[in-house]
Order: structure tokens, then C-alpha cells, then sequence
């Protein structure tokens, strides 16, 4: 009996000594899961989007290289005040940009003289025929410091940290996994390197583009909360576009993904 009251004492002080050694808190502290993207599908969705939501928002169909003539109206300078878009990025001789989702190349080109001599611009696009519409102008123009990559929807083929600066004119919104796209993109900048989104903004109804073709700030924003991305400053100058800078940081969120 006197046996069995020192074992039950003993077996209580072990008890006790291993709940009081515990630091407060670190074994009630909740983990991270790691952040796993949703892709939710609606058949209630806009006609020119794909019924694929993401974060609440509803991804758009991408535009077809029919569309090639669009981007390169002559009016678009005038709607869009381009010109006053690219002082935005501040690009540098010696820079390497990335232009993913790059079209016809209407601001490939304009980018590759700013970074020119020592800089280049990666024309990233998923359909062969807006490269092969970008291939044609380099023929054409003879330019050094332009090179065309044909990447997936998941992919943009950059090698890793090789990127100064990728710009995203009109293209996130229609990213069909725009979670793994900005891994991959992320992973690619050099540090400290920027991602810059140009998007119409859906906060103003008069911009005169379809509501699914739009993007709220503080969309962009959100979706960008899994990632190693530290958001800089949103510039509202230009007439229907806001543009959305990120600078990437060291603390890798990504890994936990
Ligand atoms: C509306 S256009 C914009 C073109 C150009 N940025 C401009 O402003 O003139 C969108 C382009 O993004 C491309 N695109 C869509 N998803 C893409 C992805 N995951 N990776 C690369 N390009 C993509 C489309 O093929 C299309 O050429």
C-alpha cells in the first residue's frame, strides 16, 4: 500500500515537472498549414469568364491571338496613356524584365530600348501565335535584347533568380492558376526583384471594359498574401488602369506551400 502511494506520487511530480518545463504557449501555439490554392467552379458565371473561381473571384477566358489587333489599336495611347504607364517601372540599362503574357510585344518592344544596351526583355506567352507575331518584329527591327519563351498555364519558364522586373498588362485576371503562376513567378526574381500588375481597375464602373476583365486592388493584394511578396505601392495616374507593385522578400512563404 505504502509502495503503491510513493509510485502514484512519484508518477504525479514526473506529470508535473514535464507541464511546467513546457516554455507558456509553445505547445498550444497553432501551426501554419501551408497555404493549398481552391479552384471552386459556378455554372452561374459571367459569359466571358470560365466558371472558375479563385479566392472569390471569377477568372477570365484568355484572349485569343485574334485579338492581336486590339492591342495594337492606334487609339490605345490615347485611352490608356501607355507612355505615362512605363516611367512607372523605372527601368535601368542592364535590367532583365520579363513581360509574361506579352501579346503582340506592344510593351516588349517599348520595354527592350529602356533596358537597352546591357538589359533584355522575356517575352513569355502561351499561344505560338502571338510569339510568332513577336519573333516577326524582332526579324523585322533587327532588336538584339528581345527573347521569346513559350511557357504553360502553370509556368512561365524563367530560370530562377534571374528576373528584375516582370510586368503583367491586362493578363493576371485571365491566369487559369494564378497561384502557381506566382510561385513560379516569385521564384524567378532575383531579391528585392519587383512583379507589376496593370489592371483595369474594377473599383471604377466607368472604365469601359467587361466587369470580369477588371481587378480590384485589394484582390491583387490578397491573392498575393500566400506569397514571398511585400506589397510597395499602387500608382492611380493613368486614366483606366491602376498598377500594383510587389517587391519580393526573403521570408520564403512559398516553401510552406
Ligand atoms: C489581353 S492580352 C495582353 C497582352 C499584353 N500584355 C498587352 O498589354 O498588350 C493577354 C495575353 O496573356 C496571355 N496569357 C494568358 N495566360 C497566360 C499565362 N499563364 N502565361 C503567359 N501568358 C498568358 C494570352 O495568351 C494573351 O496573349
Amino acid at each position: 500500500m505504502c509502495a503503491r502511494l510513493i509510485l502514484l506520487l512519484v508518477s504525479m511530480s514526473i506529470i508535473g515537472h514535464g507541464t511546467a518545463q513546457s516554455p507558456p504557449g509553445k505547445d498550444t501555439e497553432p501551426k501554419q498549414e501551408p497555404f493549398k490554392p481552391r479552384y471552386e467552379t459556378r455554372k452561374d458565371h459571367d459569359p466571358d469568364g470560365t466558371g472558375k473561381f479563385y479566392m472569390g473571384r471569377e477568372i477570365a477566358q484568355v484572349m485569343g491571338h485574334q485579338g492581336a489587333g486590339w492591342l495594337e489599336r492606334p487609339e490605345r495611347e490615347r485611352e490608356e496613356h501607355c507612355s505615362k504607364m512605363l516611367p512607372a517601372l523605372r527601368l535601368r540599362n542592364g535590367d532583365v524584365v520579363a513581360d509574361i503574357g506579352a501579346g503582340s510585344g506592344f510593351y516588349t518592344f517599348a520595354m527592350a530600348q529602356l533596358v537597352a544596351p546591357k538589359g533584355k526583355v522575356l517575352a513569355v506567352d502561351i499561344q505560338k501565335e502571338m510569339l510568332a507575331i513577336i519573333n516577326y518584329r524582332i526579324r523585322k527591327g533587327k532588336v538584339k535584347n528581345v527573347q521569346p519563351i513559350l511557357g504553360t498555364v502553370t509556368n512561365p519558364k524563367l530560370k530562377e533568380g534571374t528576373v528584375d522586373l516582370i510586368l503583367l498588362v491586362d493578363v493576371y485576371h485571365e491566369f487559369s492558376h494564378p497561384y502557381e503562376m506566382t510561385v513560379e513567378m516569385v521564384k524567378s526574381l532575383k531579391p528585392k526583384g519587383r512583379i507589376v500588375f496593370v489592371e483595369y481597375r474594377k473599383e471604377d464602373k466607368l472604365v469601359p471594359i467587361k466587369e470580369v476583365h477588371k481587378m480590384y486592388e485589394k484582390q491583387v493584394i490578397r491573392e498575393m498574401e500566400p506569397h514571398a511578396l511585400r506589397h510597395v505601392e499602387t500608382q492611380k495616374h493613368l486614366p483606366w488602369q491602376h498598377i500594383i507593385i510587389f517587391e519580393k522578400i526573403e521570408a520564403r512563404k512559398n516553401d510552406r506551400g
